[in-house]
């Protein structure tokens, strides 16, 4: 099947010499061909040009985007999409003035999911992350990295970890698993979360692994949740079983999450709100991509990352949706494209690369997806008449997108 894709008036994200991630002033770096064609074969971008240079030669299927512009899909490296309840009335309780933190000490949050998750069936939680996956592919994401966390228990992490196996095999979209057996501390093992630590690390990764259901291996690294030492532990443990360190570090506190992360080669570690001059220092020179979260920090009032510094550092920057009930209940990447310049003060360049391939290099698929060149995925989206690349993350909450593509075919 050779597919072209005509007229487009701005393609965007195109890389001549692919790079698996940009940093610090190589992400003000976004290609772009003004009056471009796409050729698509076998789901696989073939080649891509101006018009006036596209040969004569008859195709499959021929698209005219006049009027549109052309972007790779977003790449999300950070959800939660698989849970059972919303946690709207604990977001009332937030507006009243509880914290996140004292929501979770009486056994709300994580726990509340955790016991909804219990009750659940796998088809059931199956059948809901299959819809929101939908709306996700909808708003432009081609690639999701999709963690457990809400079981809690041998069996439920299992469930949540089979739902996600599910989805990989029936959608479009590039999947990645991510293992977070260490999200929460359920209450029996308050006081003793070593023993807990000890189920993860003796029972749930070898019984994960077994199954082959986790590329990553995550943590909560934080205070209030798991420390630096089980988090080393849990990390040893799952890479012993082939599963590379991802994390979440430094969202409530300067924890020790990243130099963790760092020192067991996380590919990438995720929120860091509370960030030192050493934590900046400790990635710099690493394999590891610092990976912002605006959802989060937006949903949650939280203090916002130093993107600004950590680029300026030469460092990269990713940033996701972390798309999750309890503290980023959104499953828009467009959004997130937003965030990046209002809040964070990235140029739109670098918020598309944030977006999209620093985002893929954290979910280990930069090779393949993440920006448009030739032997890439054709995971892409075509706009709705749009003036310029700027309007994306100018026009905020609006969907700007009209028709997505991915392995080639439209969705
Ligand atoms: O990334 N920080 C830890 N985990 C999730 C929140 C999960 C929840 O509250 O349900 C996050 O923000
Ligand atoms: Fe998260």
């Amino acid at each position: 099947m050779l597919a072209l894709i005509k007229n487009i008036k701005n393609l965007v994200g195109v890389e001549s010499t692919p790079q698996l991630r940009k940093q610090g002033k190589e992400m003000s770096v976004l290609e772009t061909i003004k009056d471009a064609y796409l050729v698509i074969e076998d789901g696989k971008i073939k080649a891509f040009g101006e018009m006036k240079t596209l040969a004569e030669q008859s195709f499959d299927r021929e698209v005219d985007a006049t009027g549109r512009m052309v972007f790779p899909t977003f790449c999300d490296s950070h959800t939660h999409l698989v849970y059972a309840n919303s946690r709207e009335l604990e977001f009332v309780d937030k507006i009243r003035g509880l914290s996140y933190e004292e929501i979770a000490k009486r056994g709300g949050g994580i726990l509340n999911s955790a016991k909804a998750t219990a009750a659940a069936t796998e088809d059931e939680l199956y059948e809901m992350a299959r819809r929101r996956l939908e709306d996700v592919m909808r708003l432009g994401t081609g690639a999701i990295e999709i963690k457990s966390g809400y079981g809690l228990t041998t069996e439920s992490e299992l469930k949540l970890l089979r739902v996600i196996r599910r989805l990989k095999e029936n959608s479009p979209v590039t999947i990645k698993s991510n293992f977070l057996g260490a999200h929460g501390i359920p209450l029996e093992y308050r006081g003793h979360q070593e023993d807990y630590v000890d189920l993860v690390i003796n029972e749930m990764i070898p019984r994960v692994a077994d199954e082959g259901l986790a590329d990553f291996i995550d943590v909560f690294c934080d205070q209030g949740f798991f420390t630096v030492e089980d988090t080393a532990r849990i990390l040893e443990a799952g890479i012993r079983y082939g599963m590379k360190p991802k994390i979440h570090a430094n969202e409530m506190a300067v924890s020790g999450g990243v130099q963790v992360g760092v020192k067991y080669g996380a590919i990438s570690v995720d929120h860091l709100e509370q960030m030192g001059d050493a934590e900046i220092e400790c990635l710099k020179g690493t394999e590891t991509m610092p990976t912002i979260l605006p959802g989060c920090a937006f949903f949650l009032n939280l203090p916002l990352s130093p993107a600004r510094q950590m680029i300026d550092a030469g460092l990269p920057v990713a940033m996701a949706s972390d798309y999750n009930p309890g503290t980023s209940p959104s499953n828009n990447m467009q959004l997130i494209l937003s965030m990046a310049c209002i809040r964070y003060r990235l140029t739109p360049e670098e918020a598309f690369n944030a977006t999209t391939l620093n985002t893929a290099y954290a979910m280990g698929v930069s090779d393949i997806l993440g920006s448009i060149a030739v032997g890439k995925k054709a995971n892409f989206y075509i706009t709705k008449p749009i003036p310029s690349y700027e309007y994306m993350p100018y026009a905020y909450g609006e969907n700007k997108v009209e028709r997505v593509f991915l392995n080639g075919v439209e969705i």
